[in-house]
């Protein structure tokens, strides 16, 4: 692979991912290569190719030049060893998961984390005998408390959803090292343009690429990074056989996606602190939930771990509760009613009326939701333009 960016900034190197040479000159956009059999010339040679992720391509769903470019794009920003891409962020998370754990293993994870995360803790918990306890993720002692000589793995998200709780991640992951814990992070919605959790001690990384990564709401896919080659090999020989493996179409769509990625957060930051500032100024907002404002919980914590922009997603809670929030949802004509987050289009959602209708106003408050909060995935749209959508919708709520 030939890597010009070494000492640049993730700005530069996101537009210059690694390509493959090709006798003696270079492609300047990265190749894809769908095919998924390569041949050999020499049986020792492919013997080798079977070893591990360094041997040379054989089967793409052990590894493909288009995926490698994925992978080593996503290590090189956020400071790991090496990357594994997956189908999906859910095939990178069950990938390093299920290759980290064994039954009889215990793990500490933050309470308020994606639904399909807590969902697969909870089968592992139900199916395979692993033992779950679940932390707030406000104080590093609650994780000391949870230790247990069985405790392998520390599970935390970056930021939040759709809480917009931003954990301290090197005083939590601190907790986890002393132990000889693994502490793995999903970093989905900062992107390691905001955060590298490997840099404050991470020792997994794992992305839904279907998000920022890819941009543009046209991908699914995930990418797990390593602080070492050691996690990287033990978790490549079970991702190899669990086959949640990405696809190099959607691993070169990604990475086309990414070389704008710095430029995209700054406008999702920028948009996002805009709107939340506005939104706490109008008279049918009982409050907002943006880590950029100075009255969020966690807003020292996310400047300090995210200087340069405190991410896209923000919450807020319409005074009129969960009819207002009904209301809402079918009354904004430039965002789009839909759950997902990371495209440069914005998007919002009224949880209580769909995601999470089935619980009532109790259970809803339990997993820090209110009947009338609208979580917006603010996209790279002119402001103003957005700001006359909201404002329009929220004059309908009355
Ligand atoms: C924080 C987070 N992690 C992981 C996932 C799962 O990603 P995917 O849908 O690509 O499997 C999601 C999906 O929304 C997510 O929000």
């Amino acid at each position: 692979m030939n890597s010009p960016q070494d000492k640049t900034r993730a700005e530069t190197r996101t537009v210059h991912p690694p390509v493959v040479e090709v006798e003696g000159s270079r492609p300047v956009g990265v190749p894809i290569y769908q095919g998924h059999l390569f041949a050999f010339d020499d049986a020792d040679v492919m013997a080798e190719a079977f070893g591990g992720p360094d041997g040379a391509f054989f089967y793409s769903r052990l590894g493909n030049p288009t995926v490698r470019v994925l992978e080593e794009a996503v290590a090189d920003l956020e400071g790991g060893a090496a990357g594994l891409a997956a189908a999906s962020g859910m095939g990178a998370i069950n990938a390093a998961l299920l290759a980290l754990l064994g039954s009889g293993d215990h793990v500490i994870a933050q309470g308020c984390l994606y639904g399909a995360t807590i969902g697969m803790l909870d089968d592992l918990a139900a199916r395979w005998g692993v033992e779950v306890t679940y932390v707030s993720g406000s104080d590093p002692e609650q994780v000391r408390g949870a230790l247990r000589p069985n405790t392998r793995v520390l599970y935390l998200e970056t930021i939040a959803n759709p809480t917009t709780q931003v954990v301290d991640l090197p005083a939590l992951i601190a907790v986890a090292k002393d132990a000889g814990v693994l502490s793995v992070v999903d970093n989905t919605f900062a992107s390691p343009i905001l955060c590298r959790p490997i840099s404050h001690g991470a020792d997994v990384v794992v992305h839904s690429a279907t998000k920022y990564l890819g941009g543009h709401s046209d991908v699914l896919g995930g990418v797990a990074v390593f602080a070492t080659e050691e996690l990287h090999r033990k978790v490549w020989h079970y991702a190899a056989e669990l086959g949640a493996s990405a696809d190099p179409f959607v691993s070169w769509l990604t990475v086309r996606g990414m070389q704008t990625l710095a430029l995209r957060m700054r406008r999702h930051c920028d948009n996002a602190l805009d709107l939340a500032g506005r939104l706490a100024g109008h008279p049918a907002v009982a409050s907002v939930r943006y880590p950029g404002l100075p009255d969020h919980p966690d807003h020292e914590v996310a400047v300090r771990l995210m200087p340069d922009g405190q991410g896209g997603v923000l919450a807020f809670d319409l005074a009129g509760g969960r009819e207002a929030g009904r209301i809402f949802a079918g009354a904004v004509r430039l965002a789009a009613l839909t759950p997902s987050f990371g495209g440069v289009k914005t998007y919002v959602l009224h949880p209580a009326s769909t995601s999470h209708r089935q619980l009532g106003d109790e259970q809803l408050r339990t997993a820090g939701i209110g009947p009338g909060t609208i979580r917006v995935a603010v996209g790279i749209e002119h402001p103003d333009d957005l700001w006359a959508d909201l404002e329009q919708a929220l004059a309908k709520v009355g």
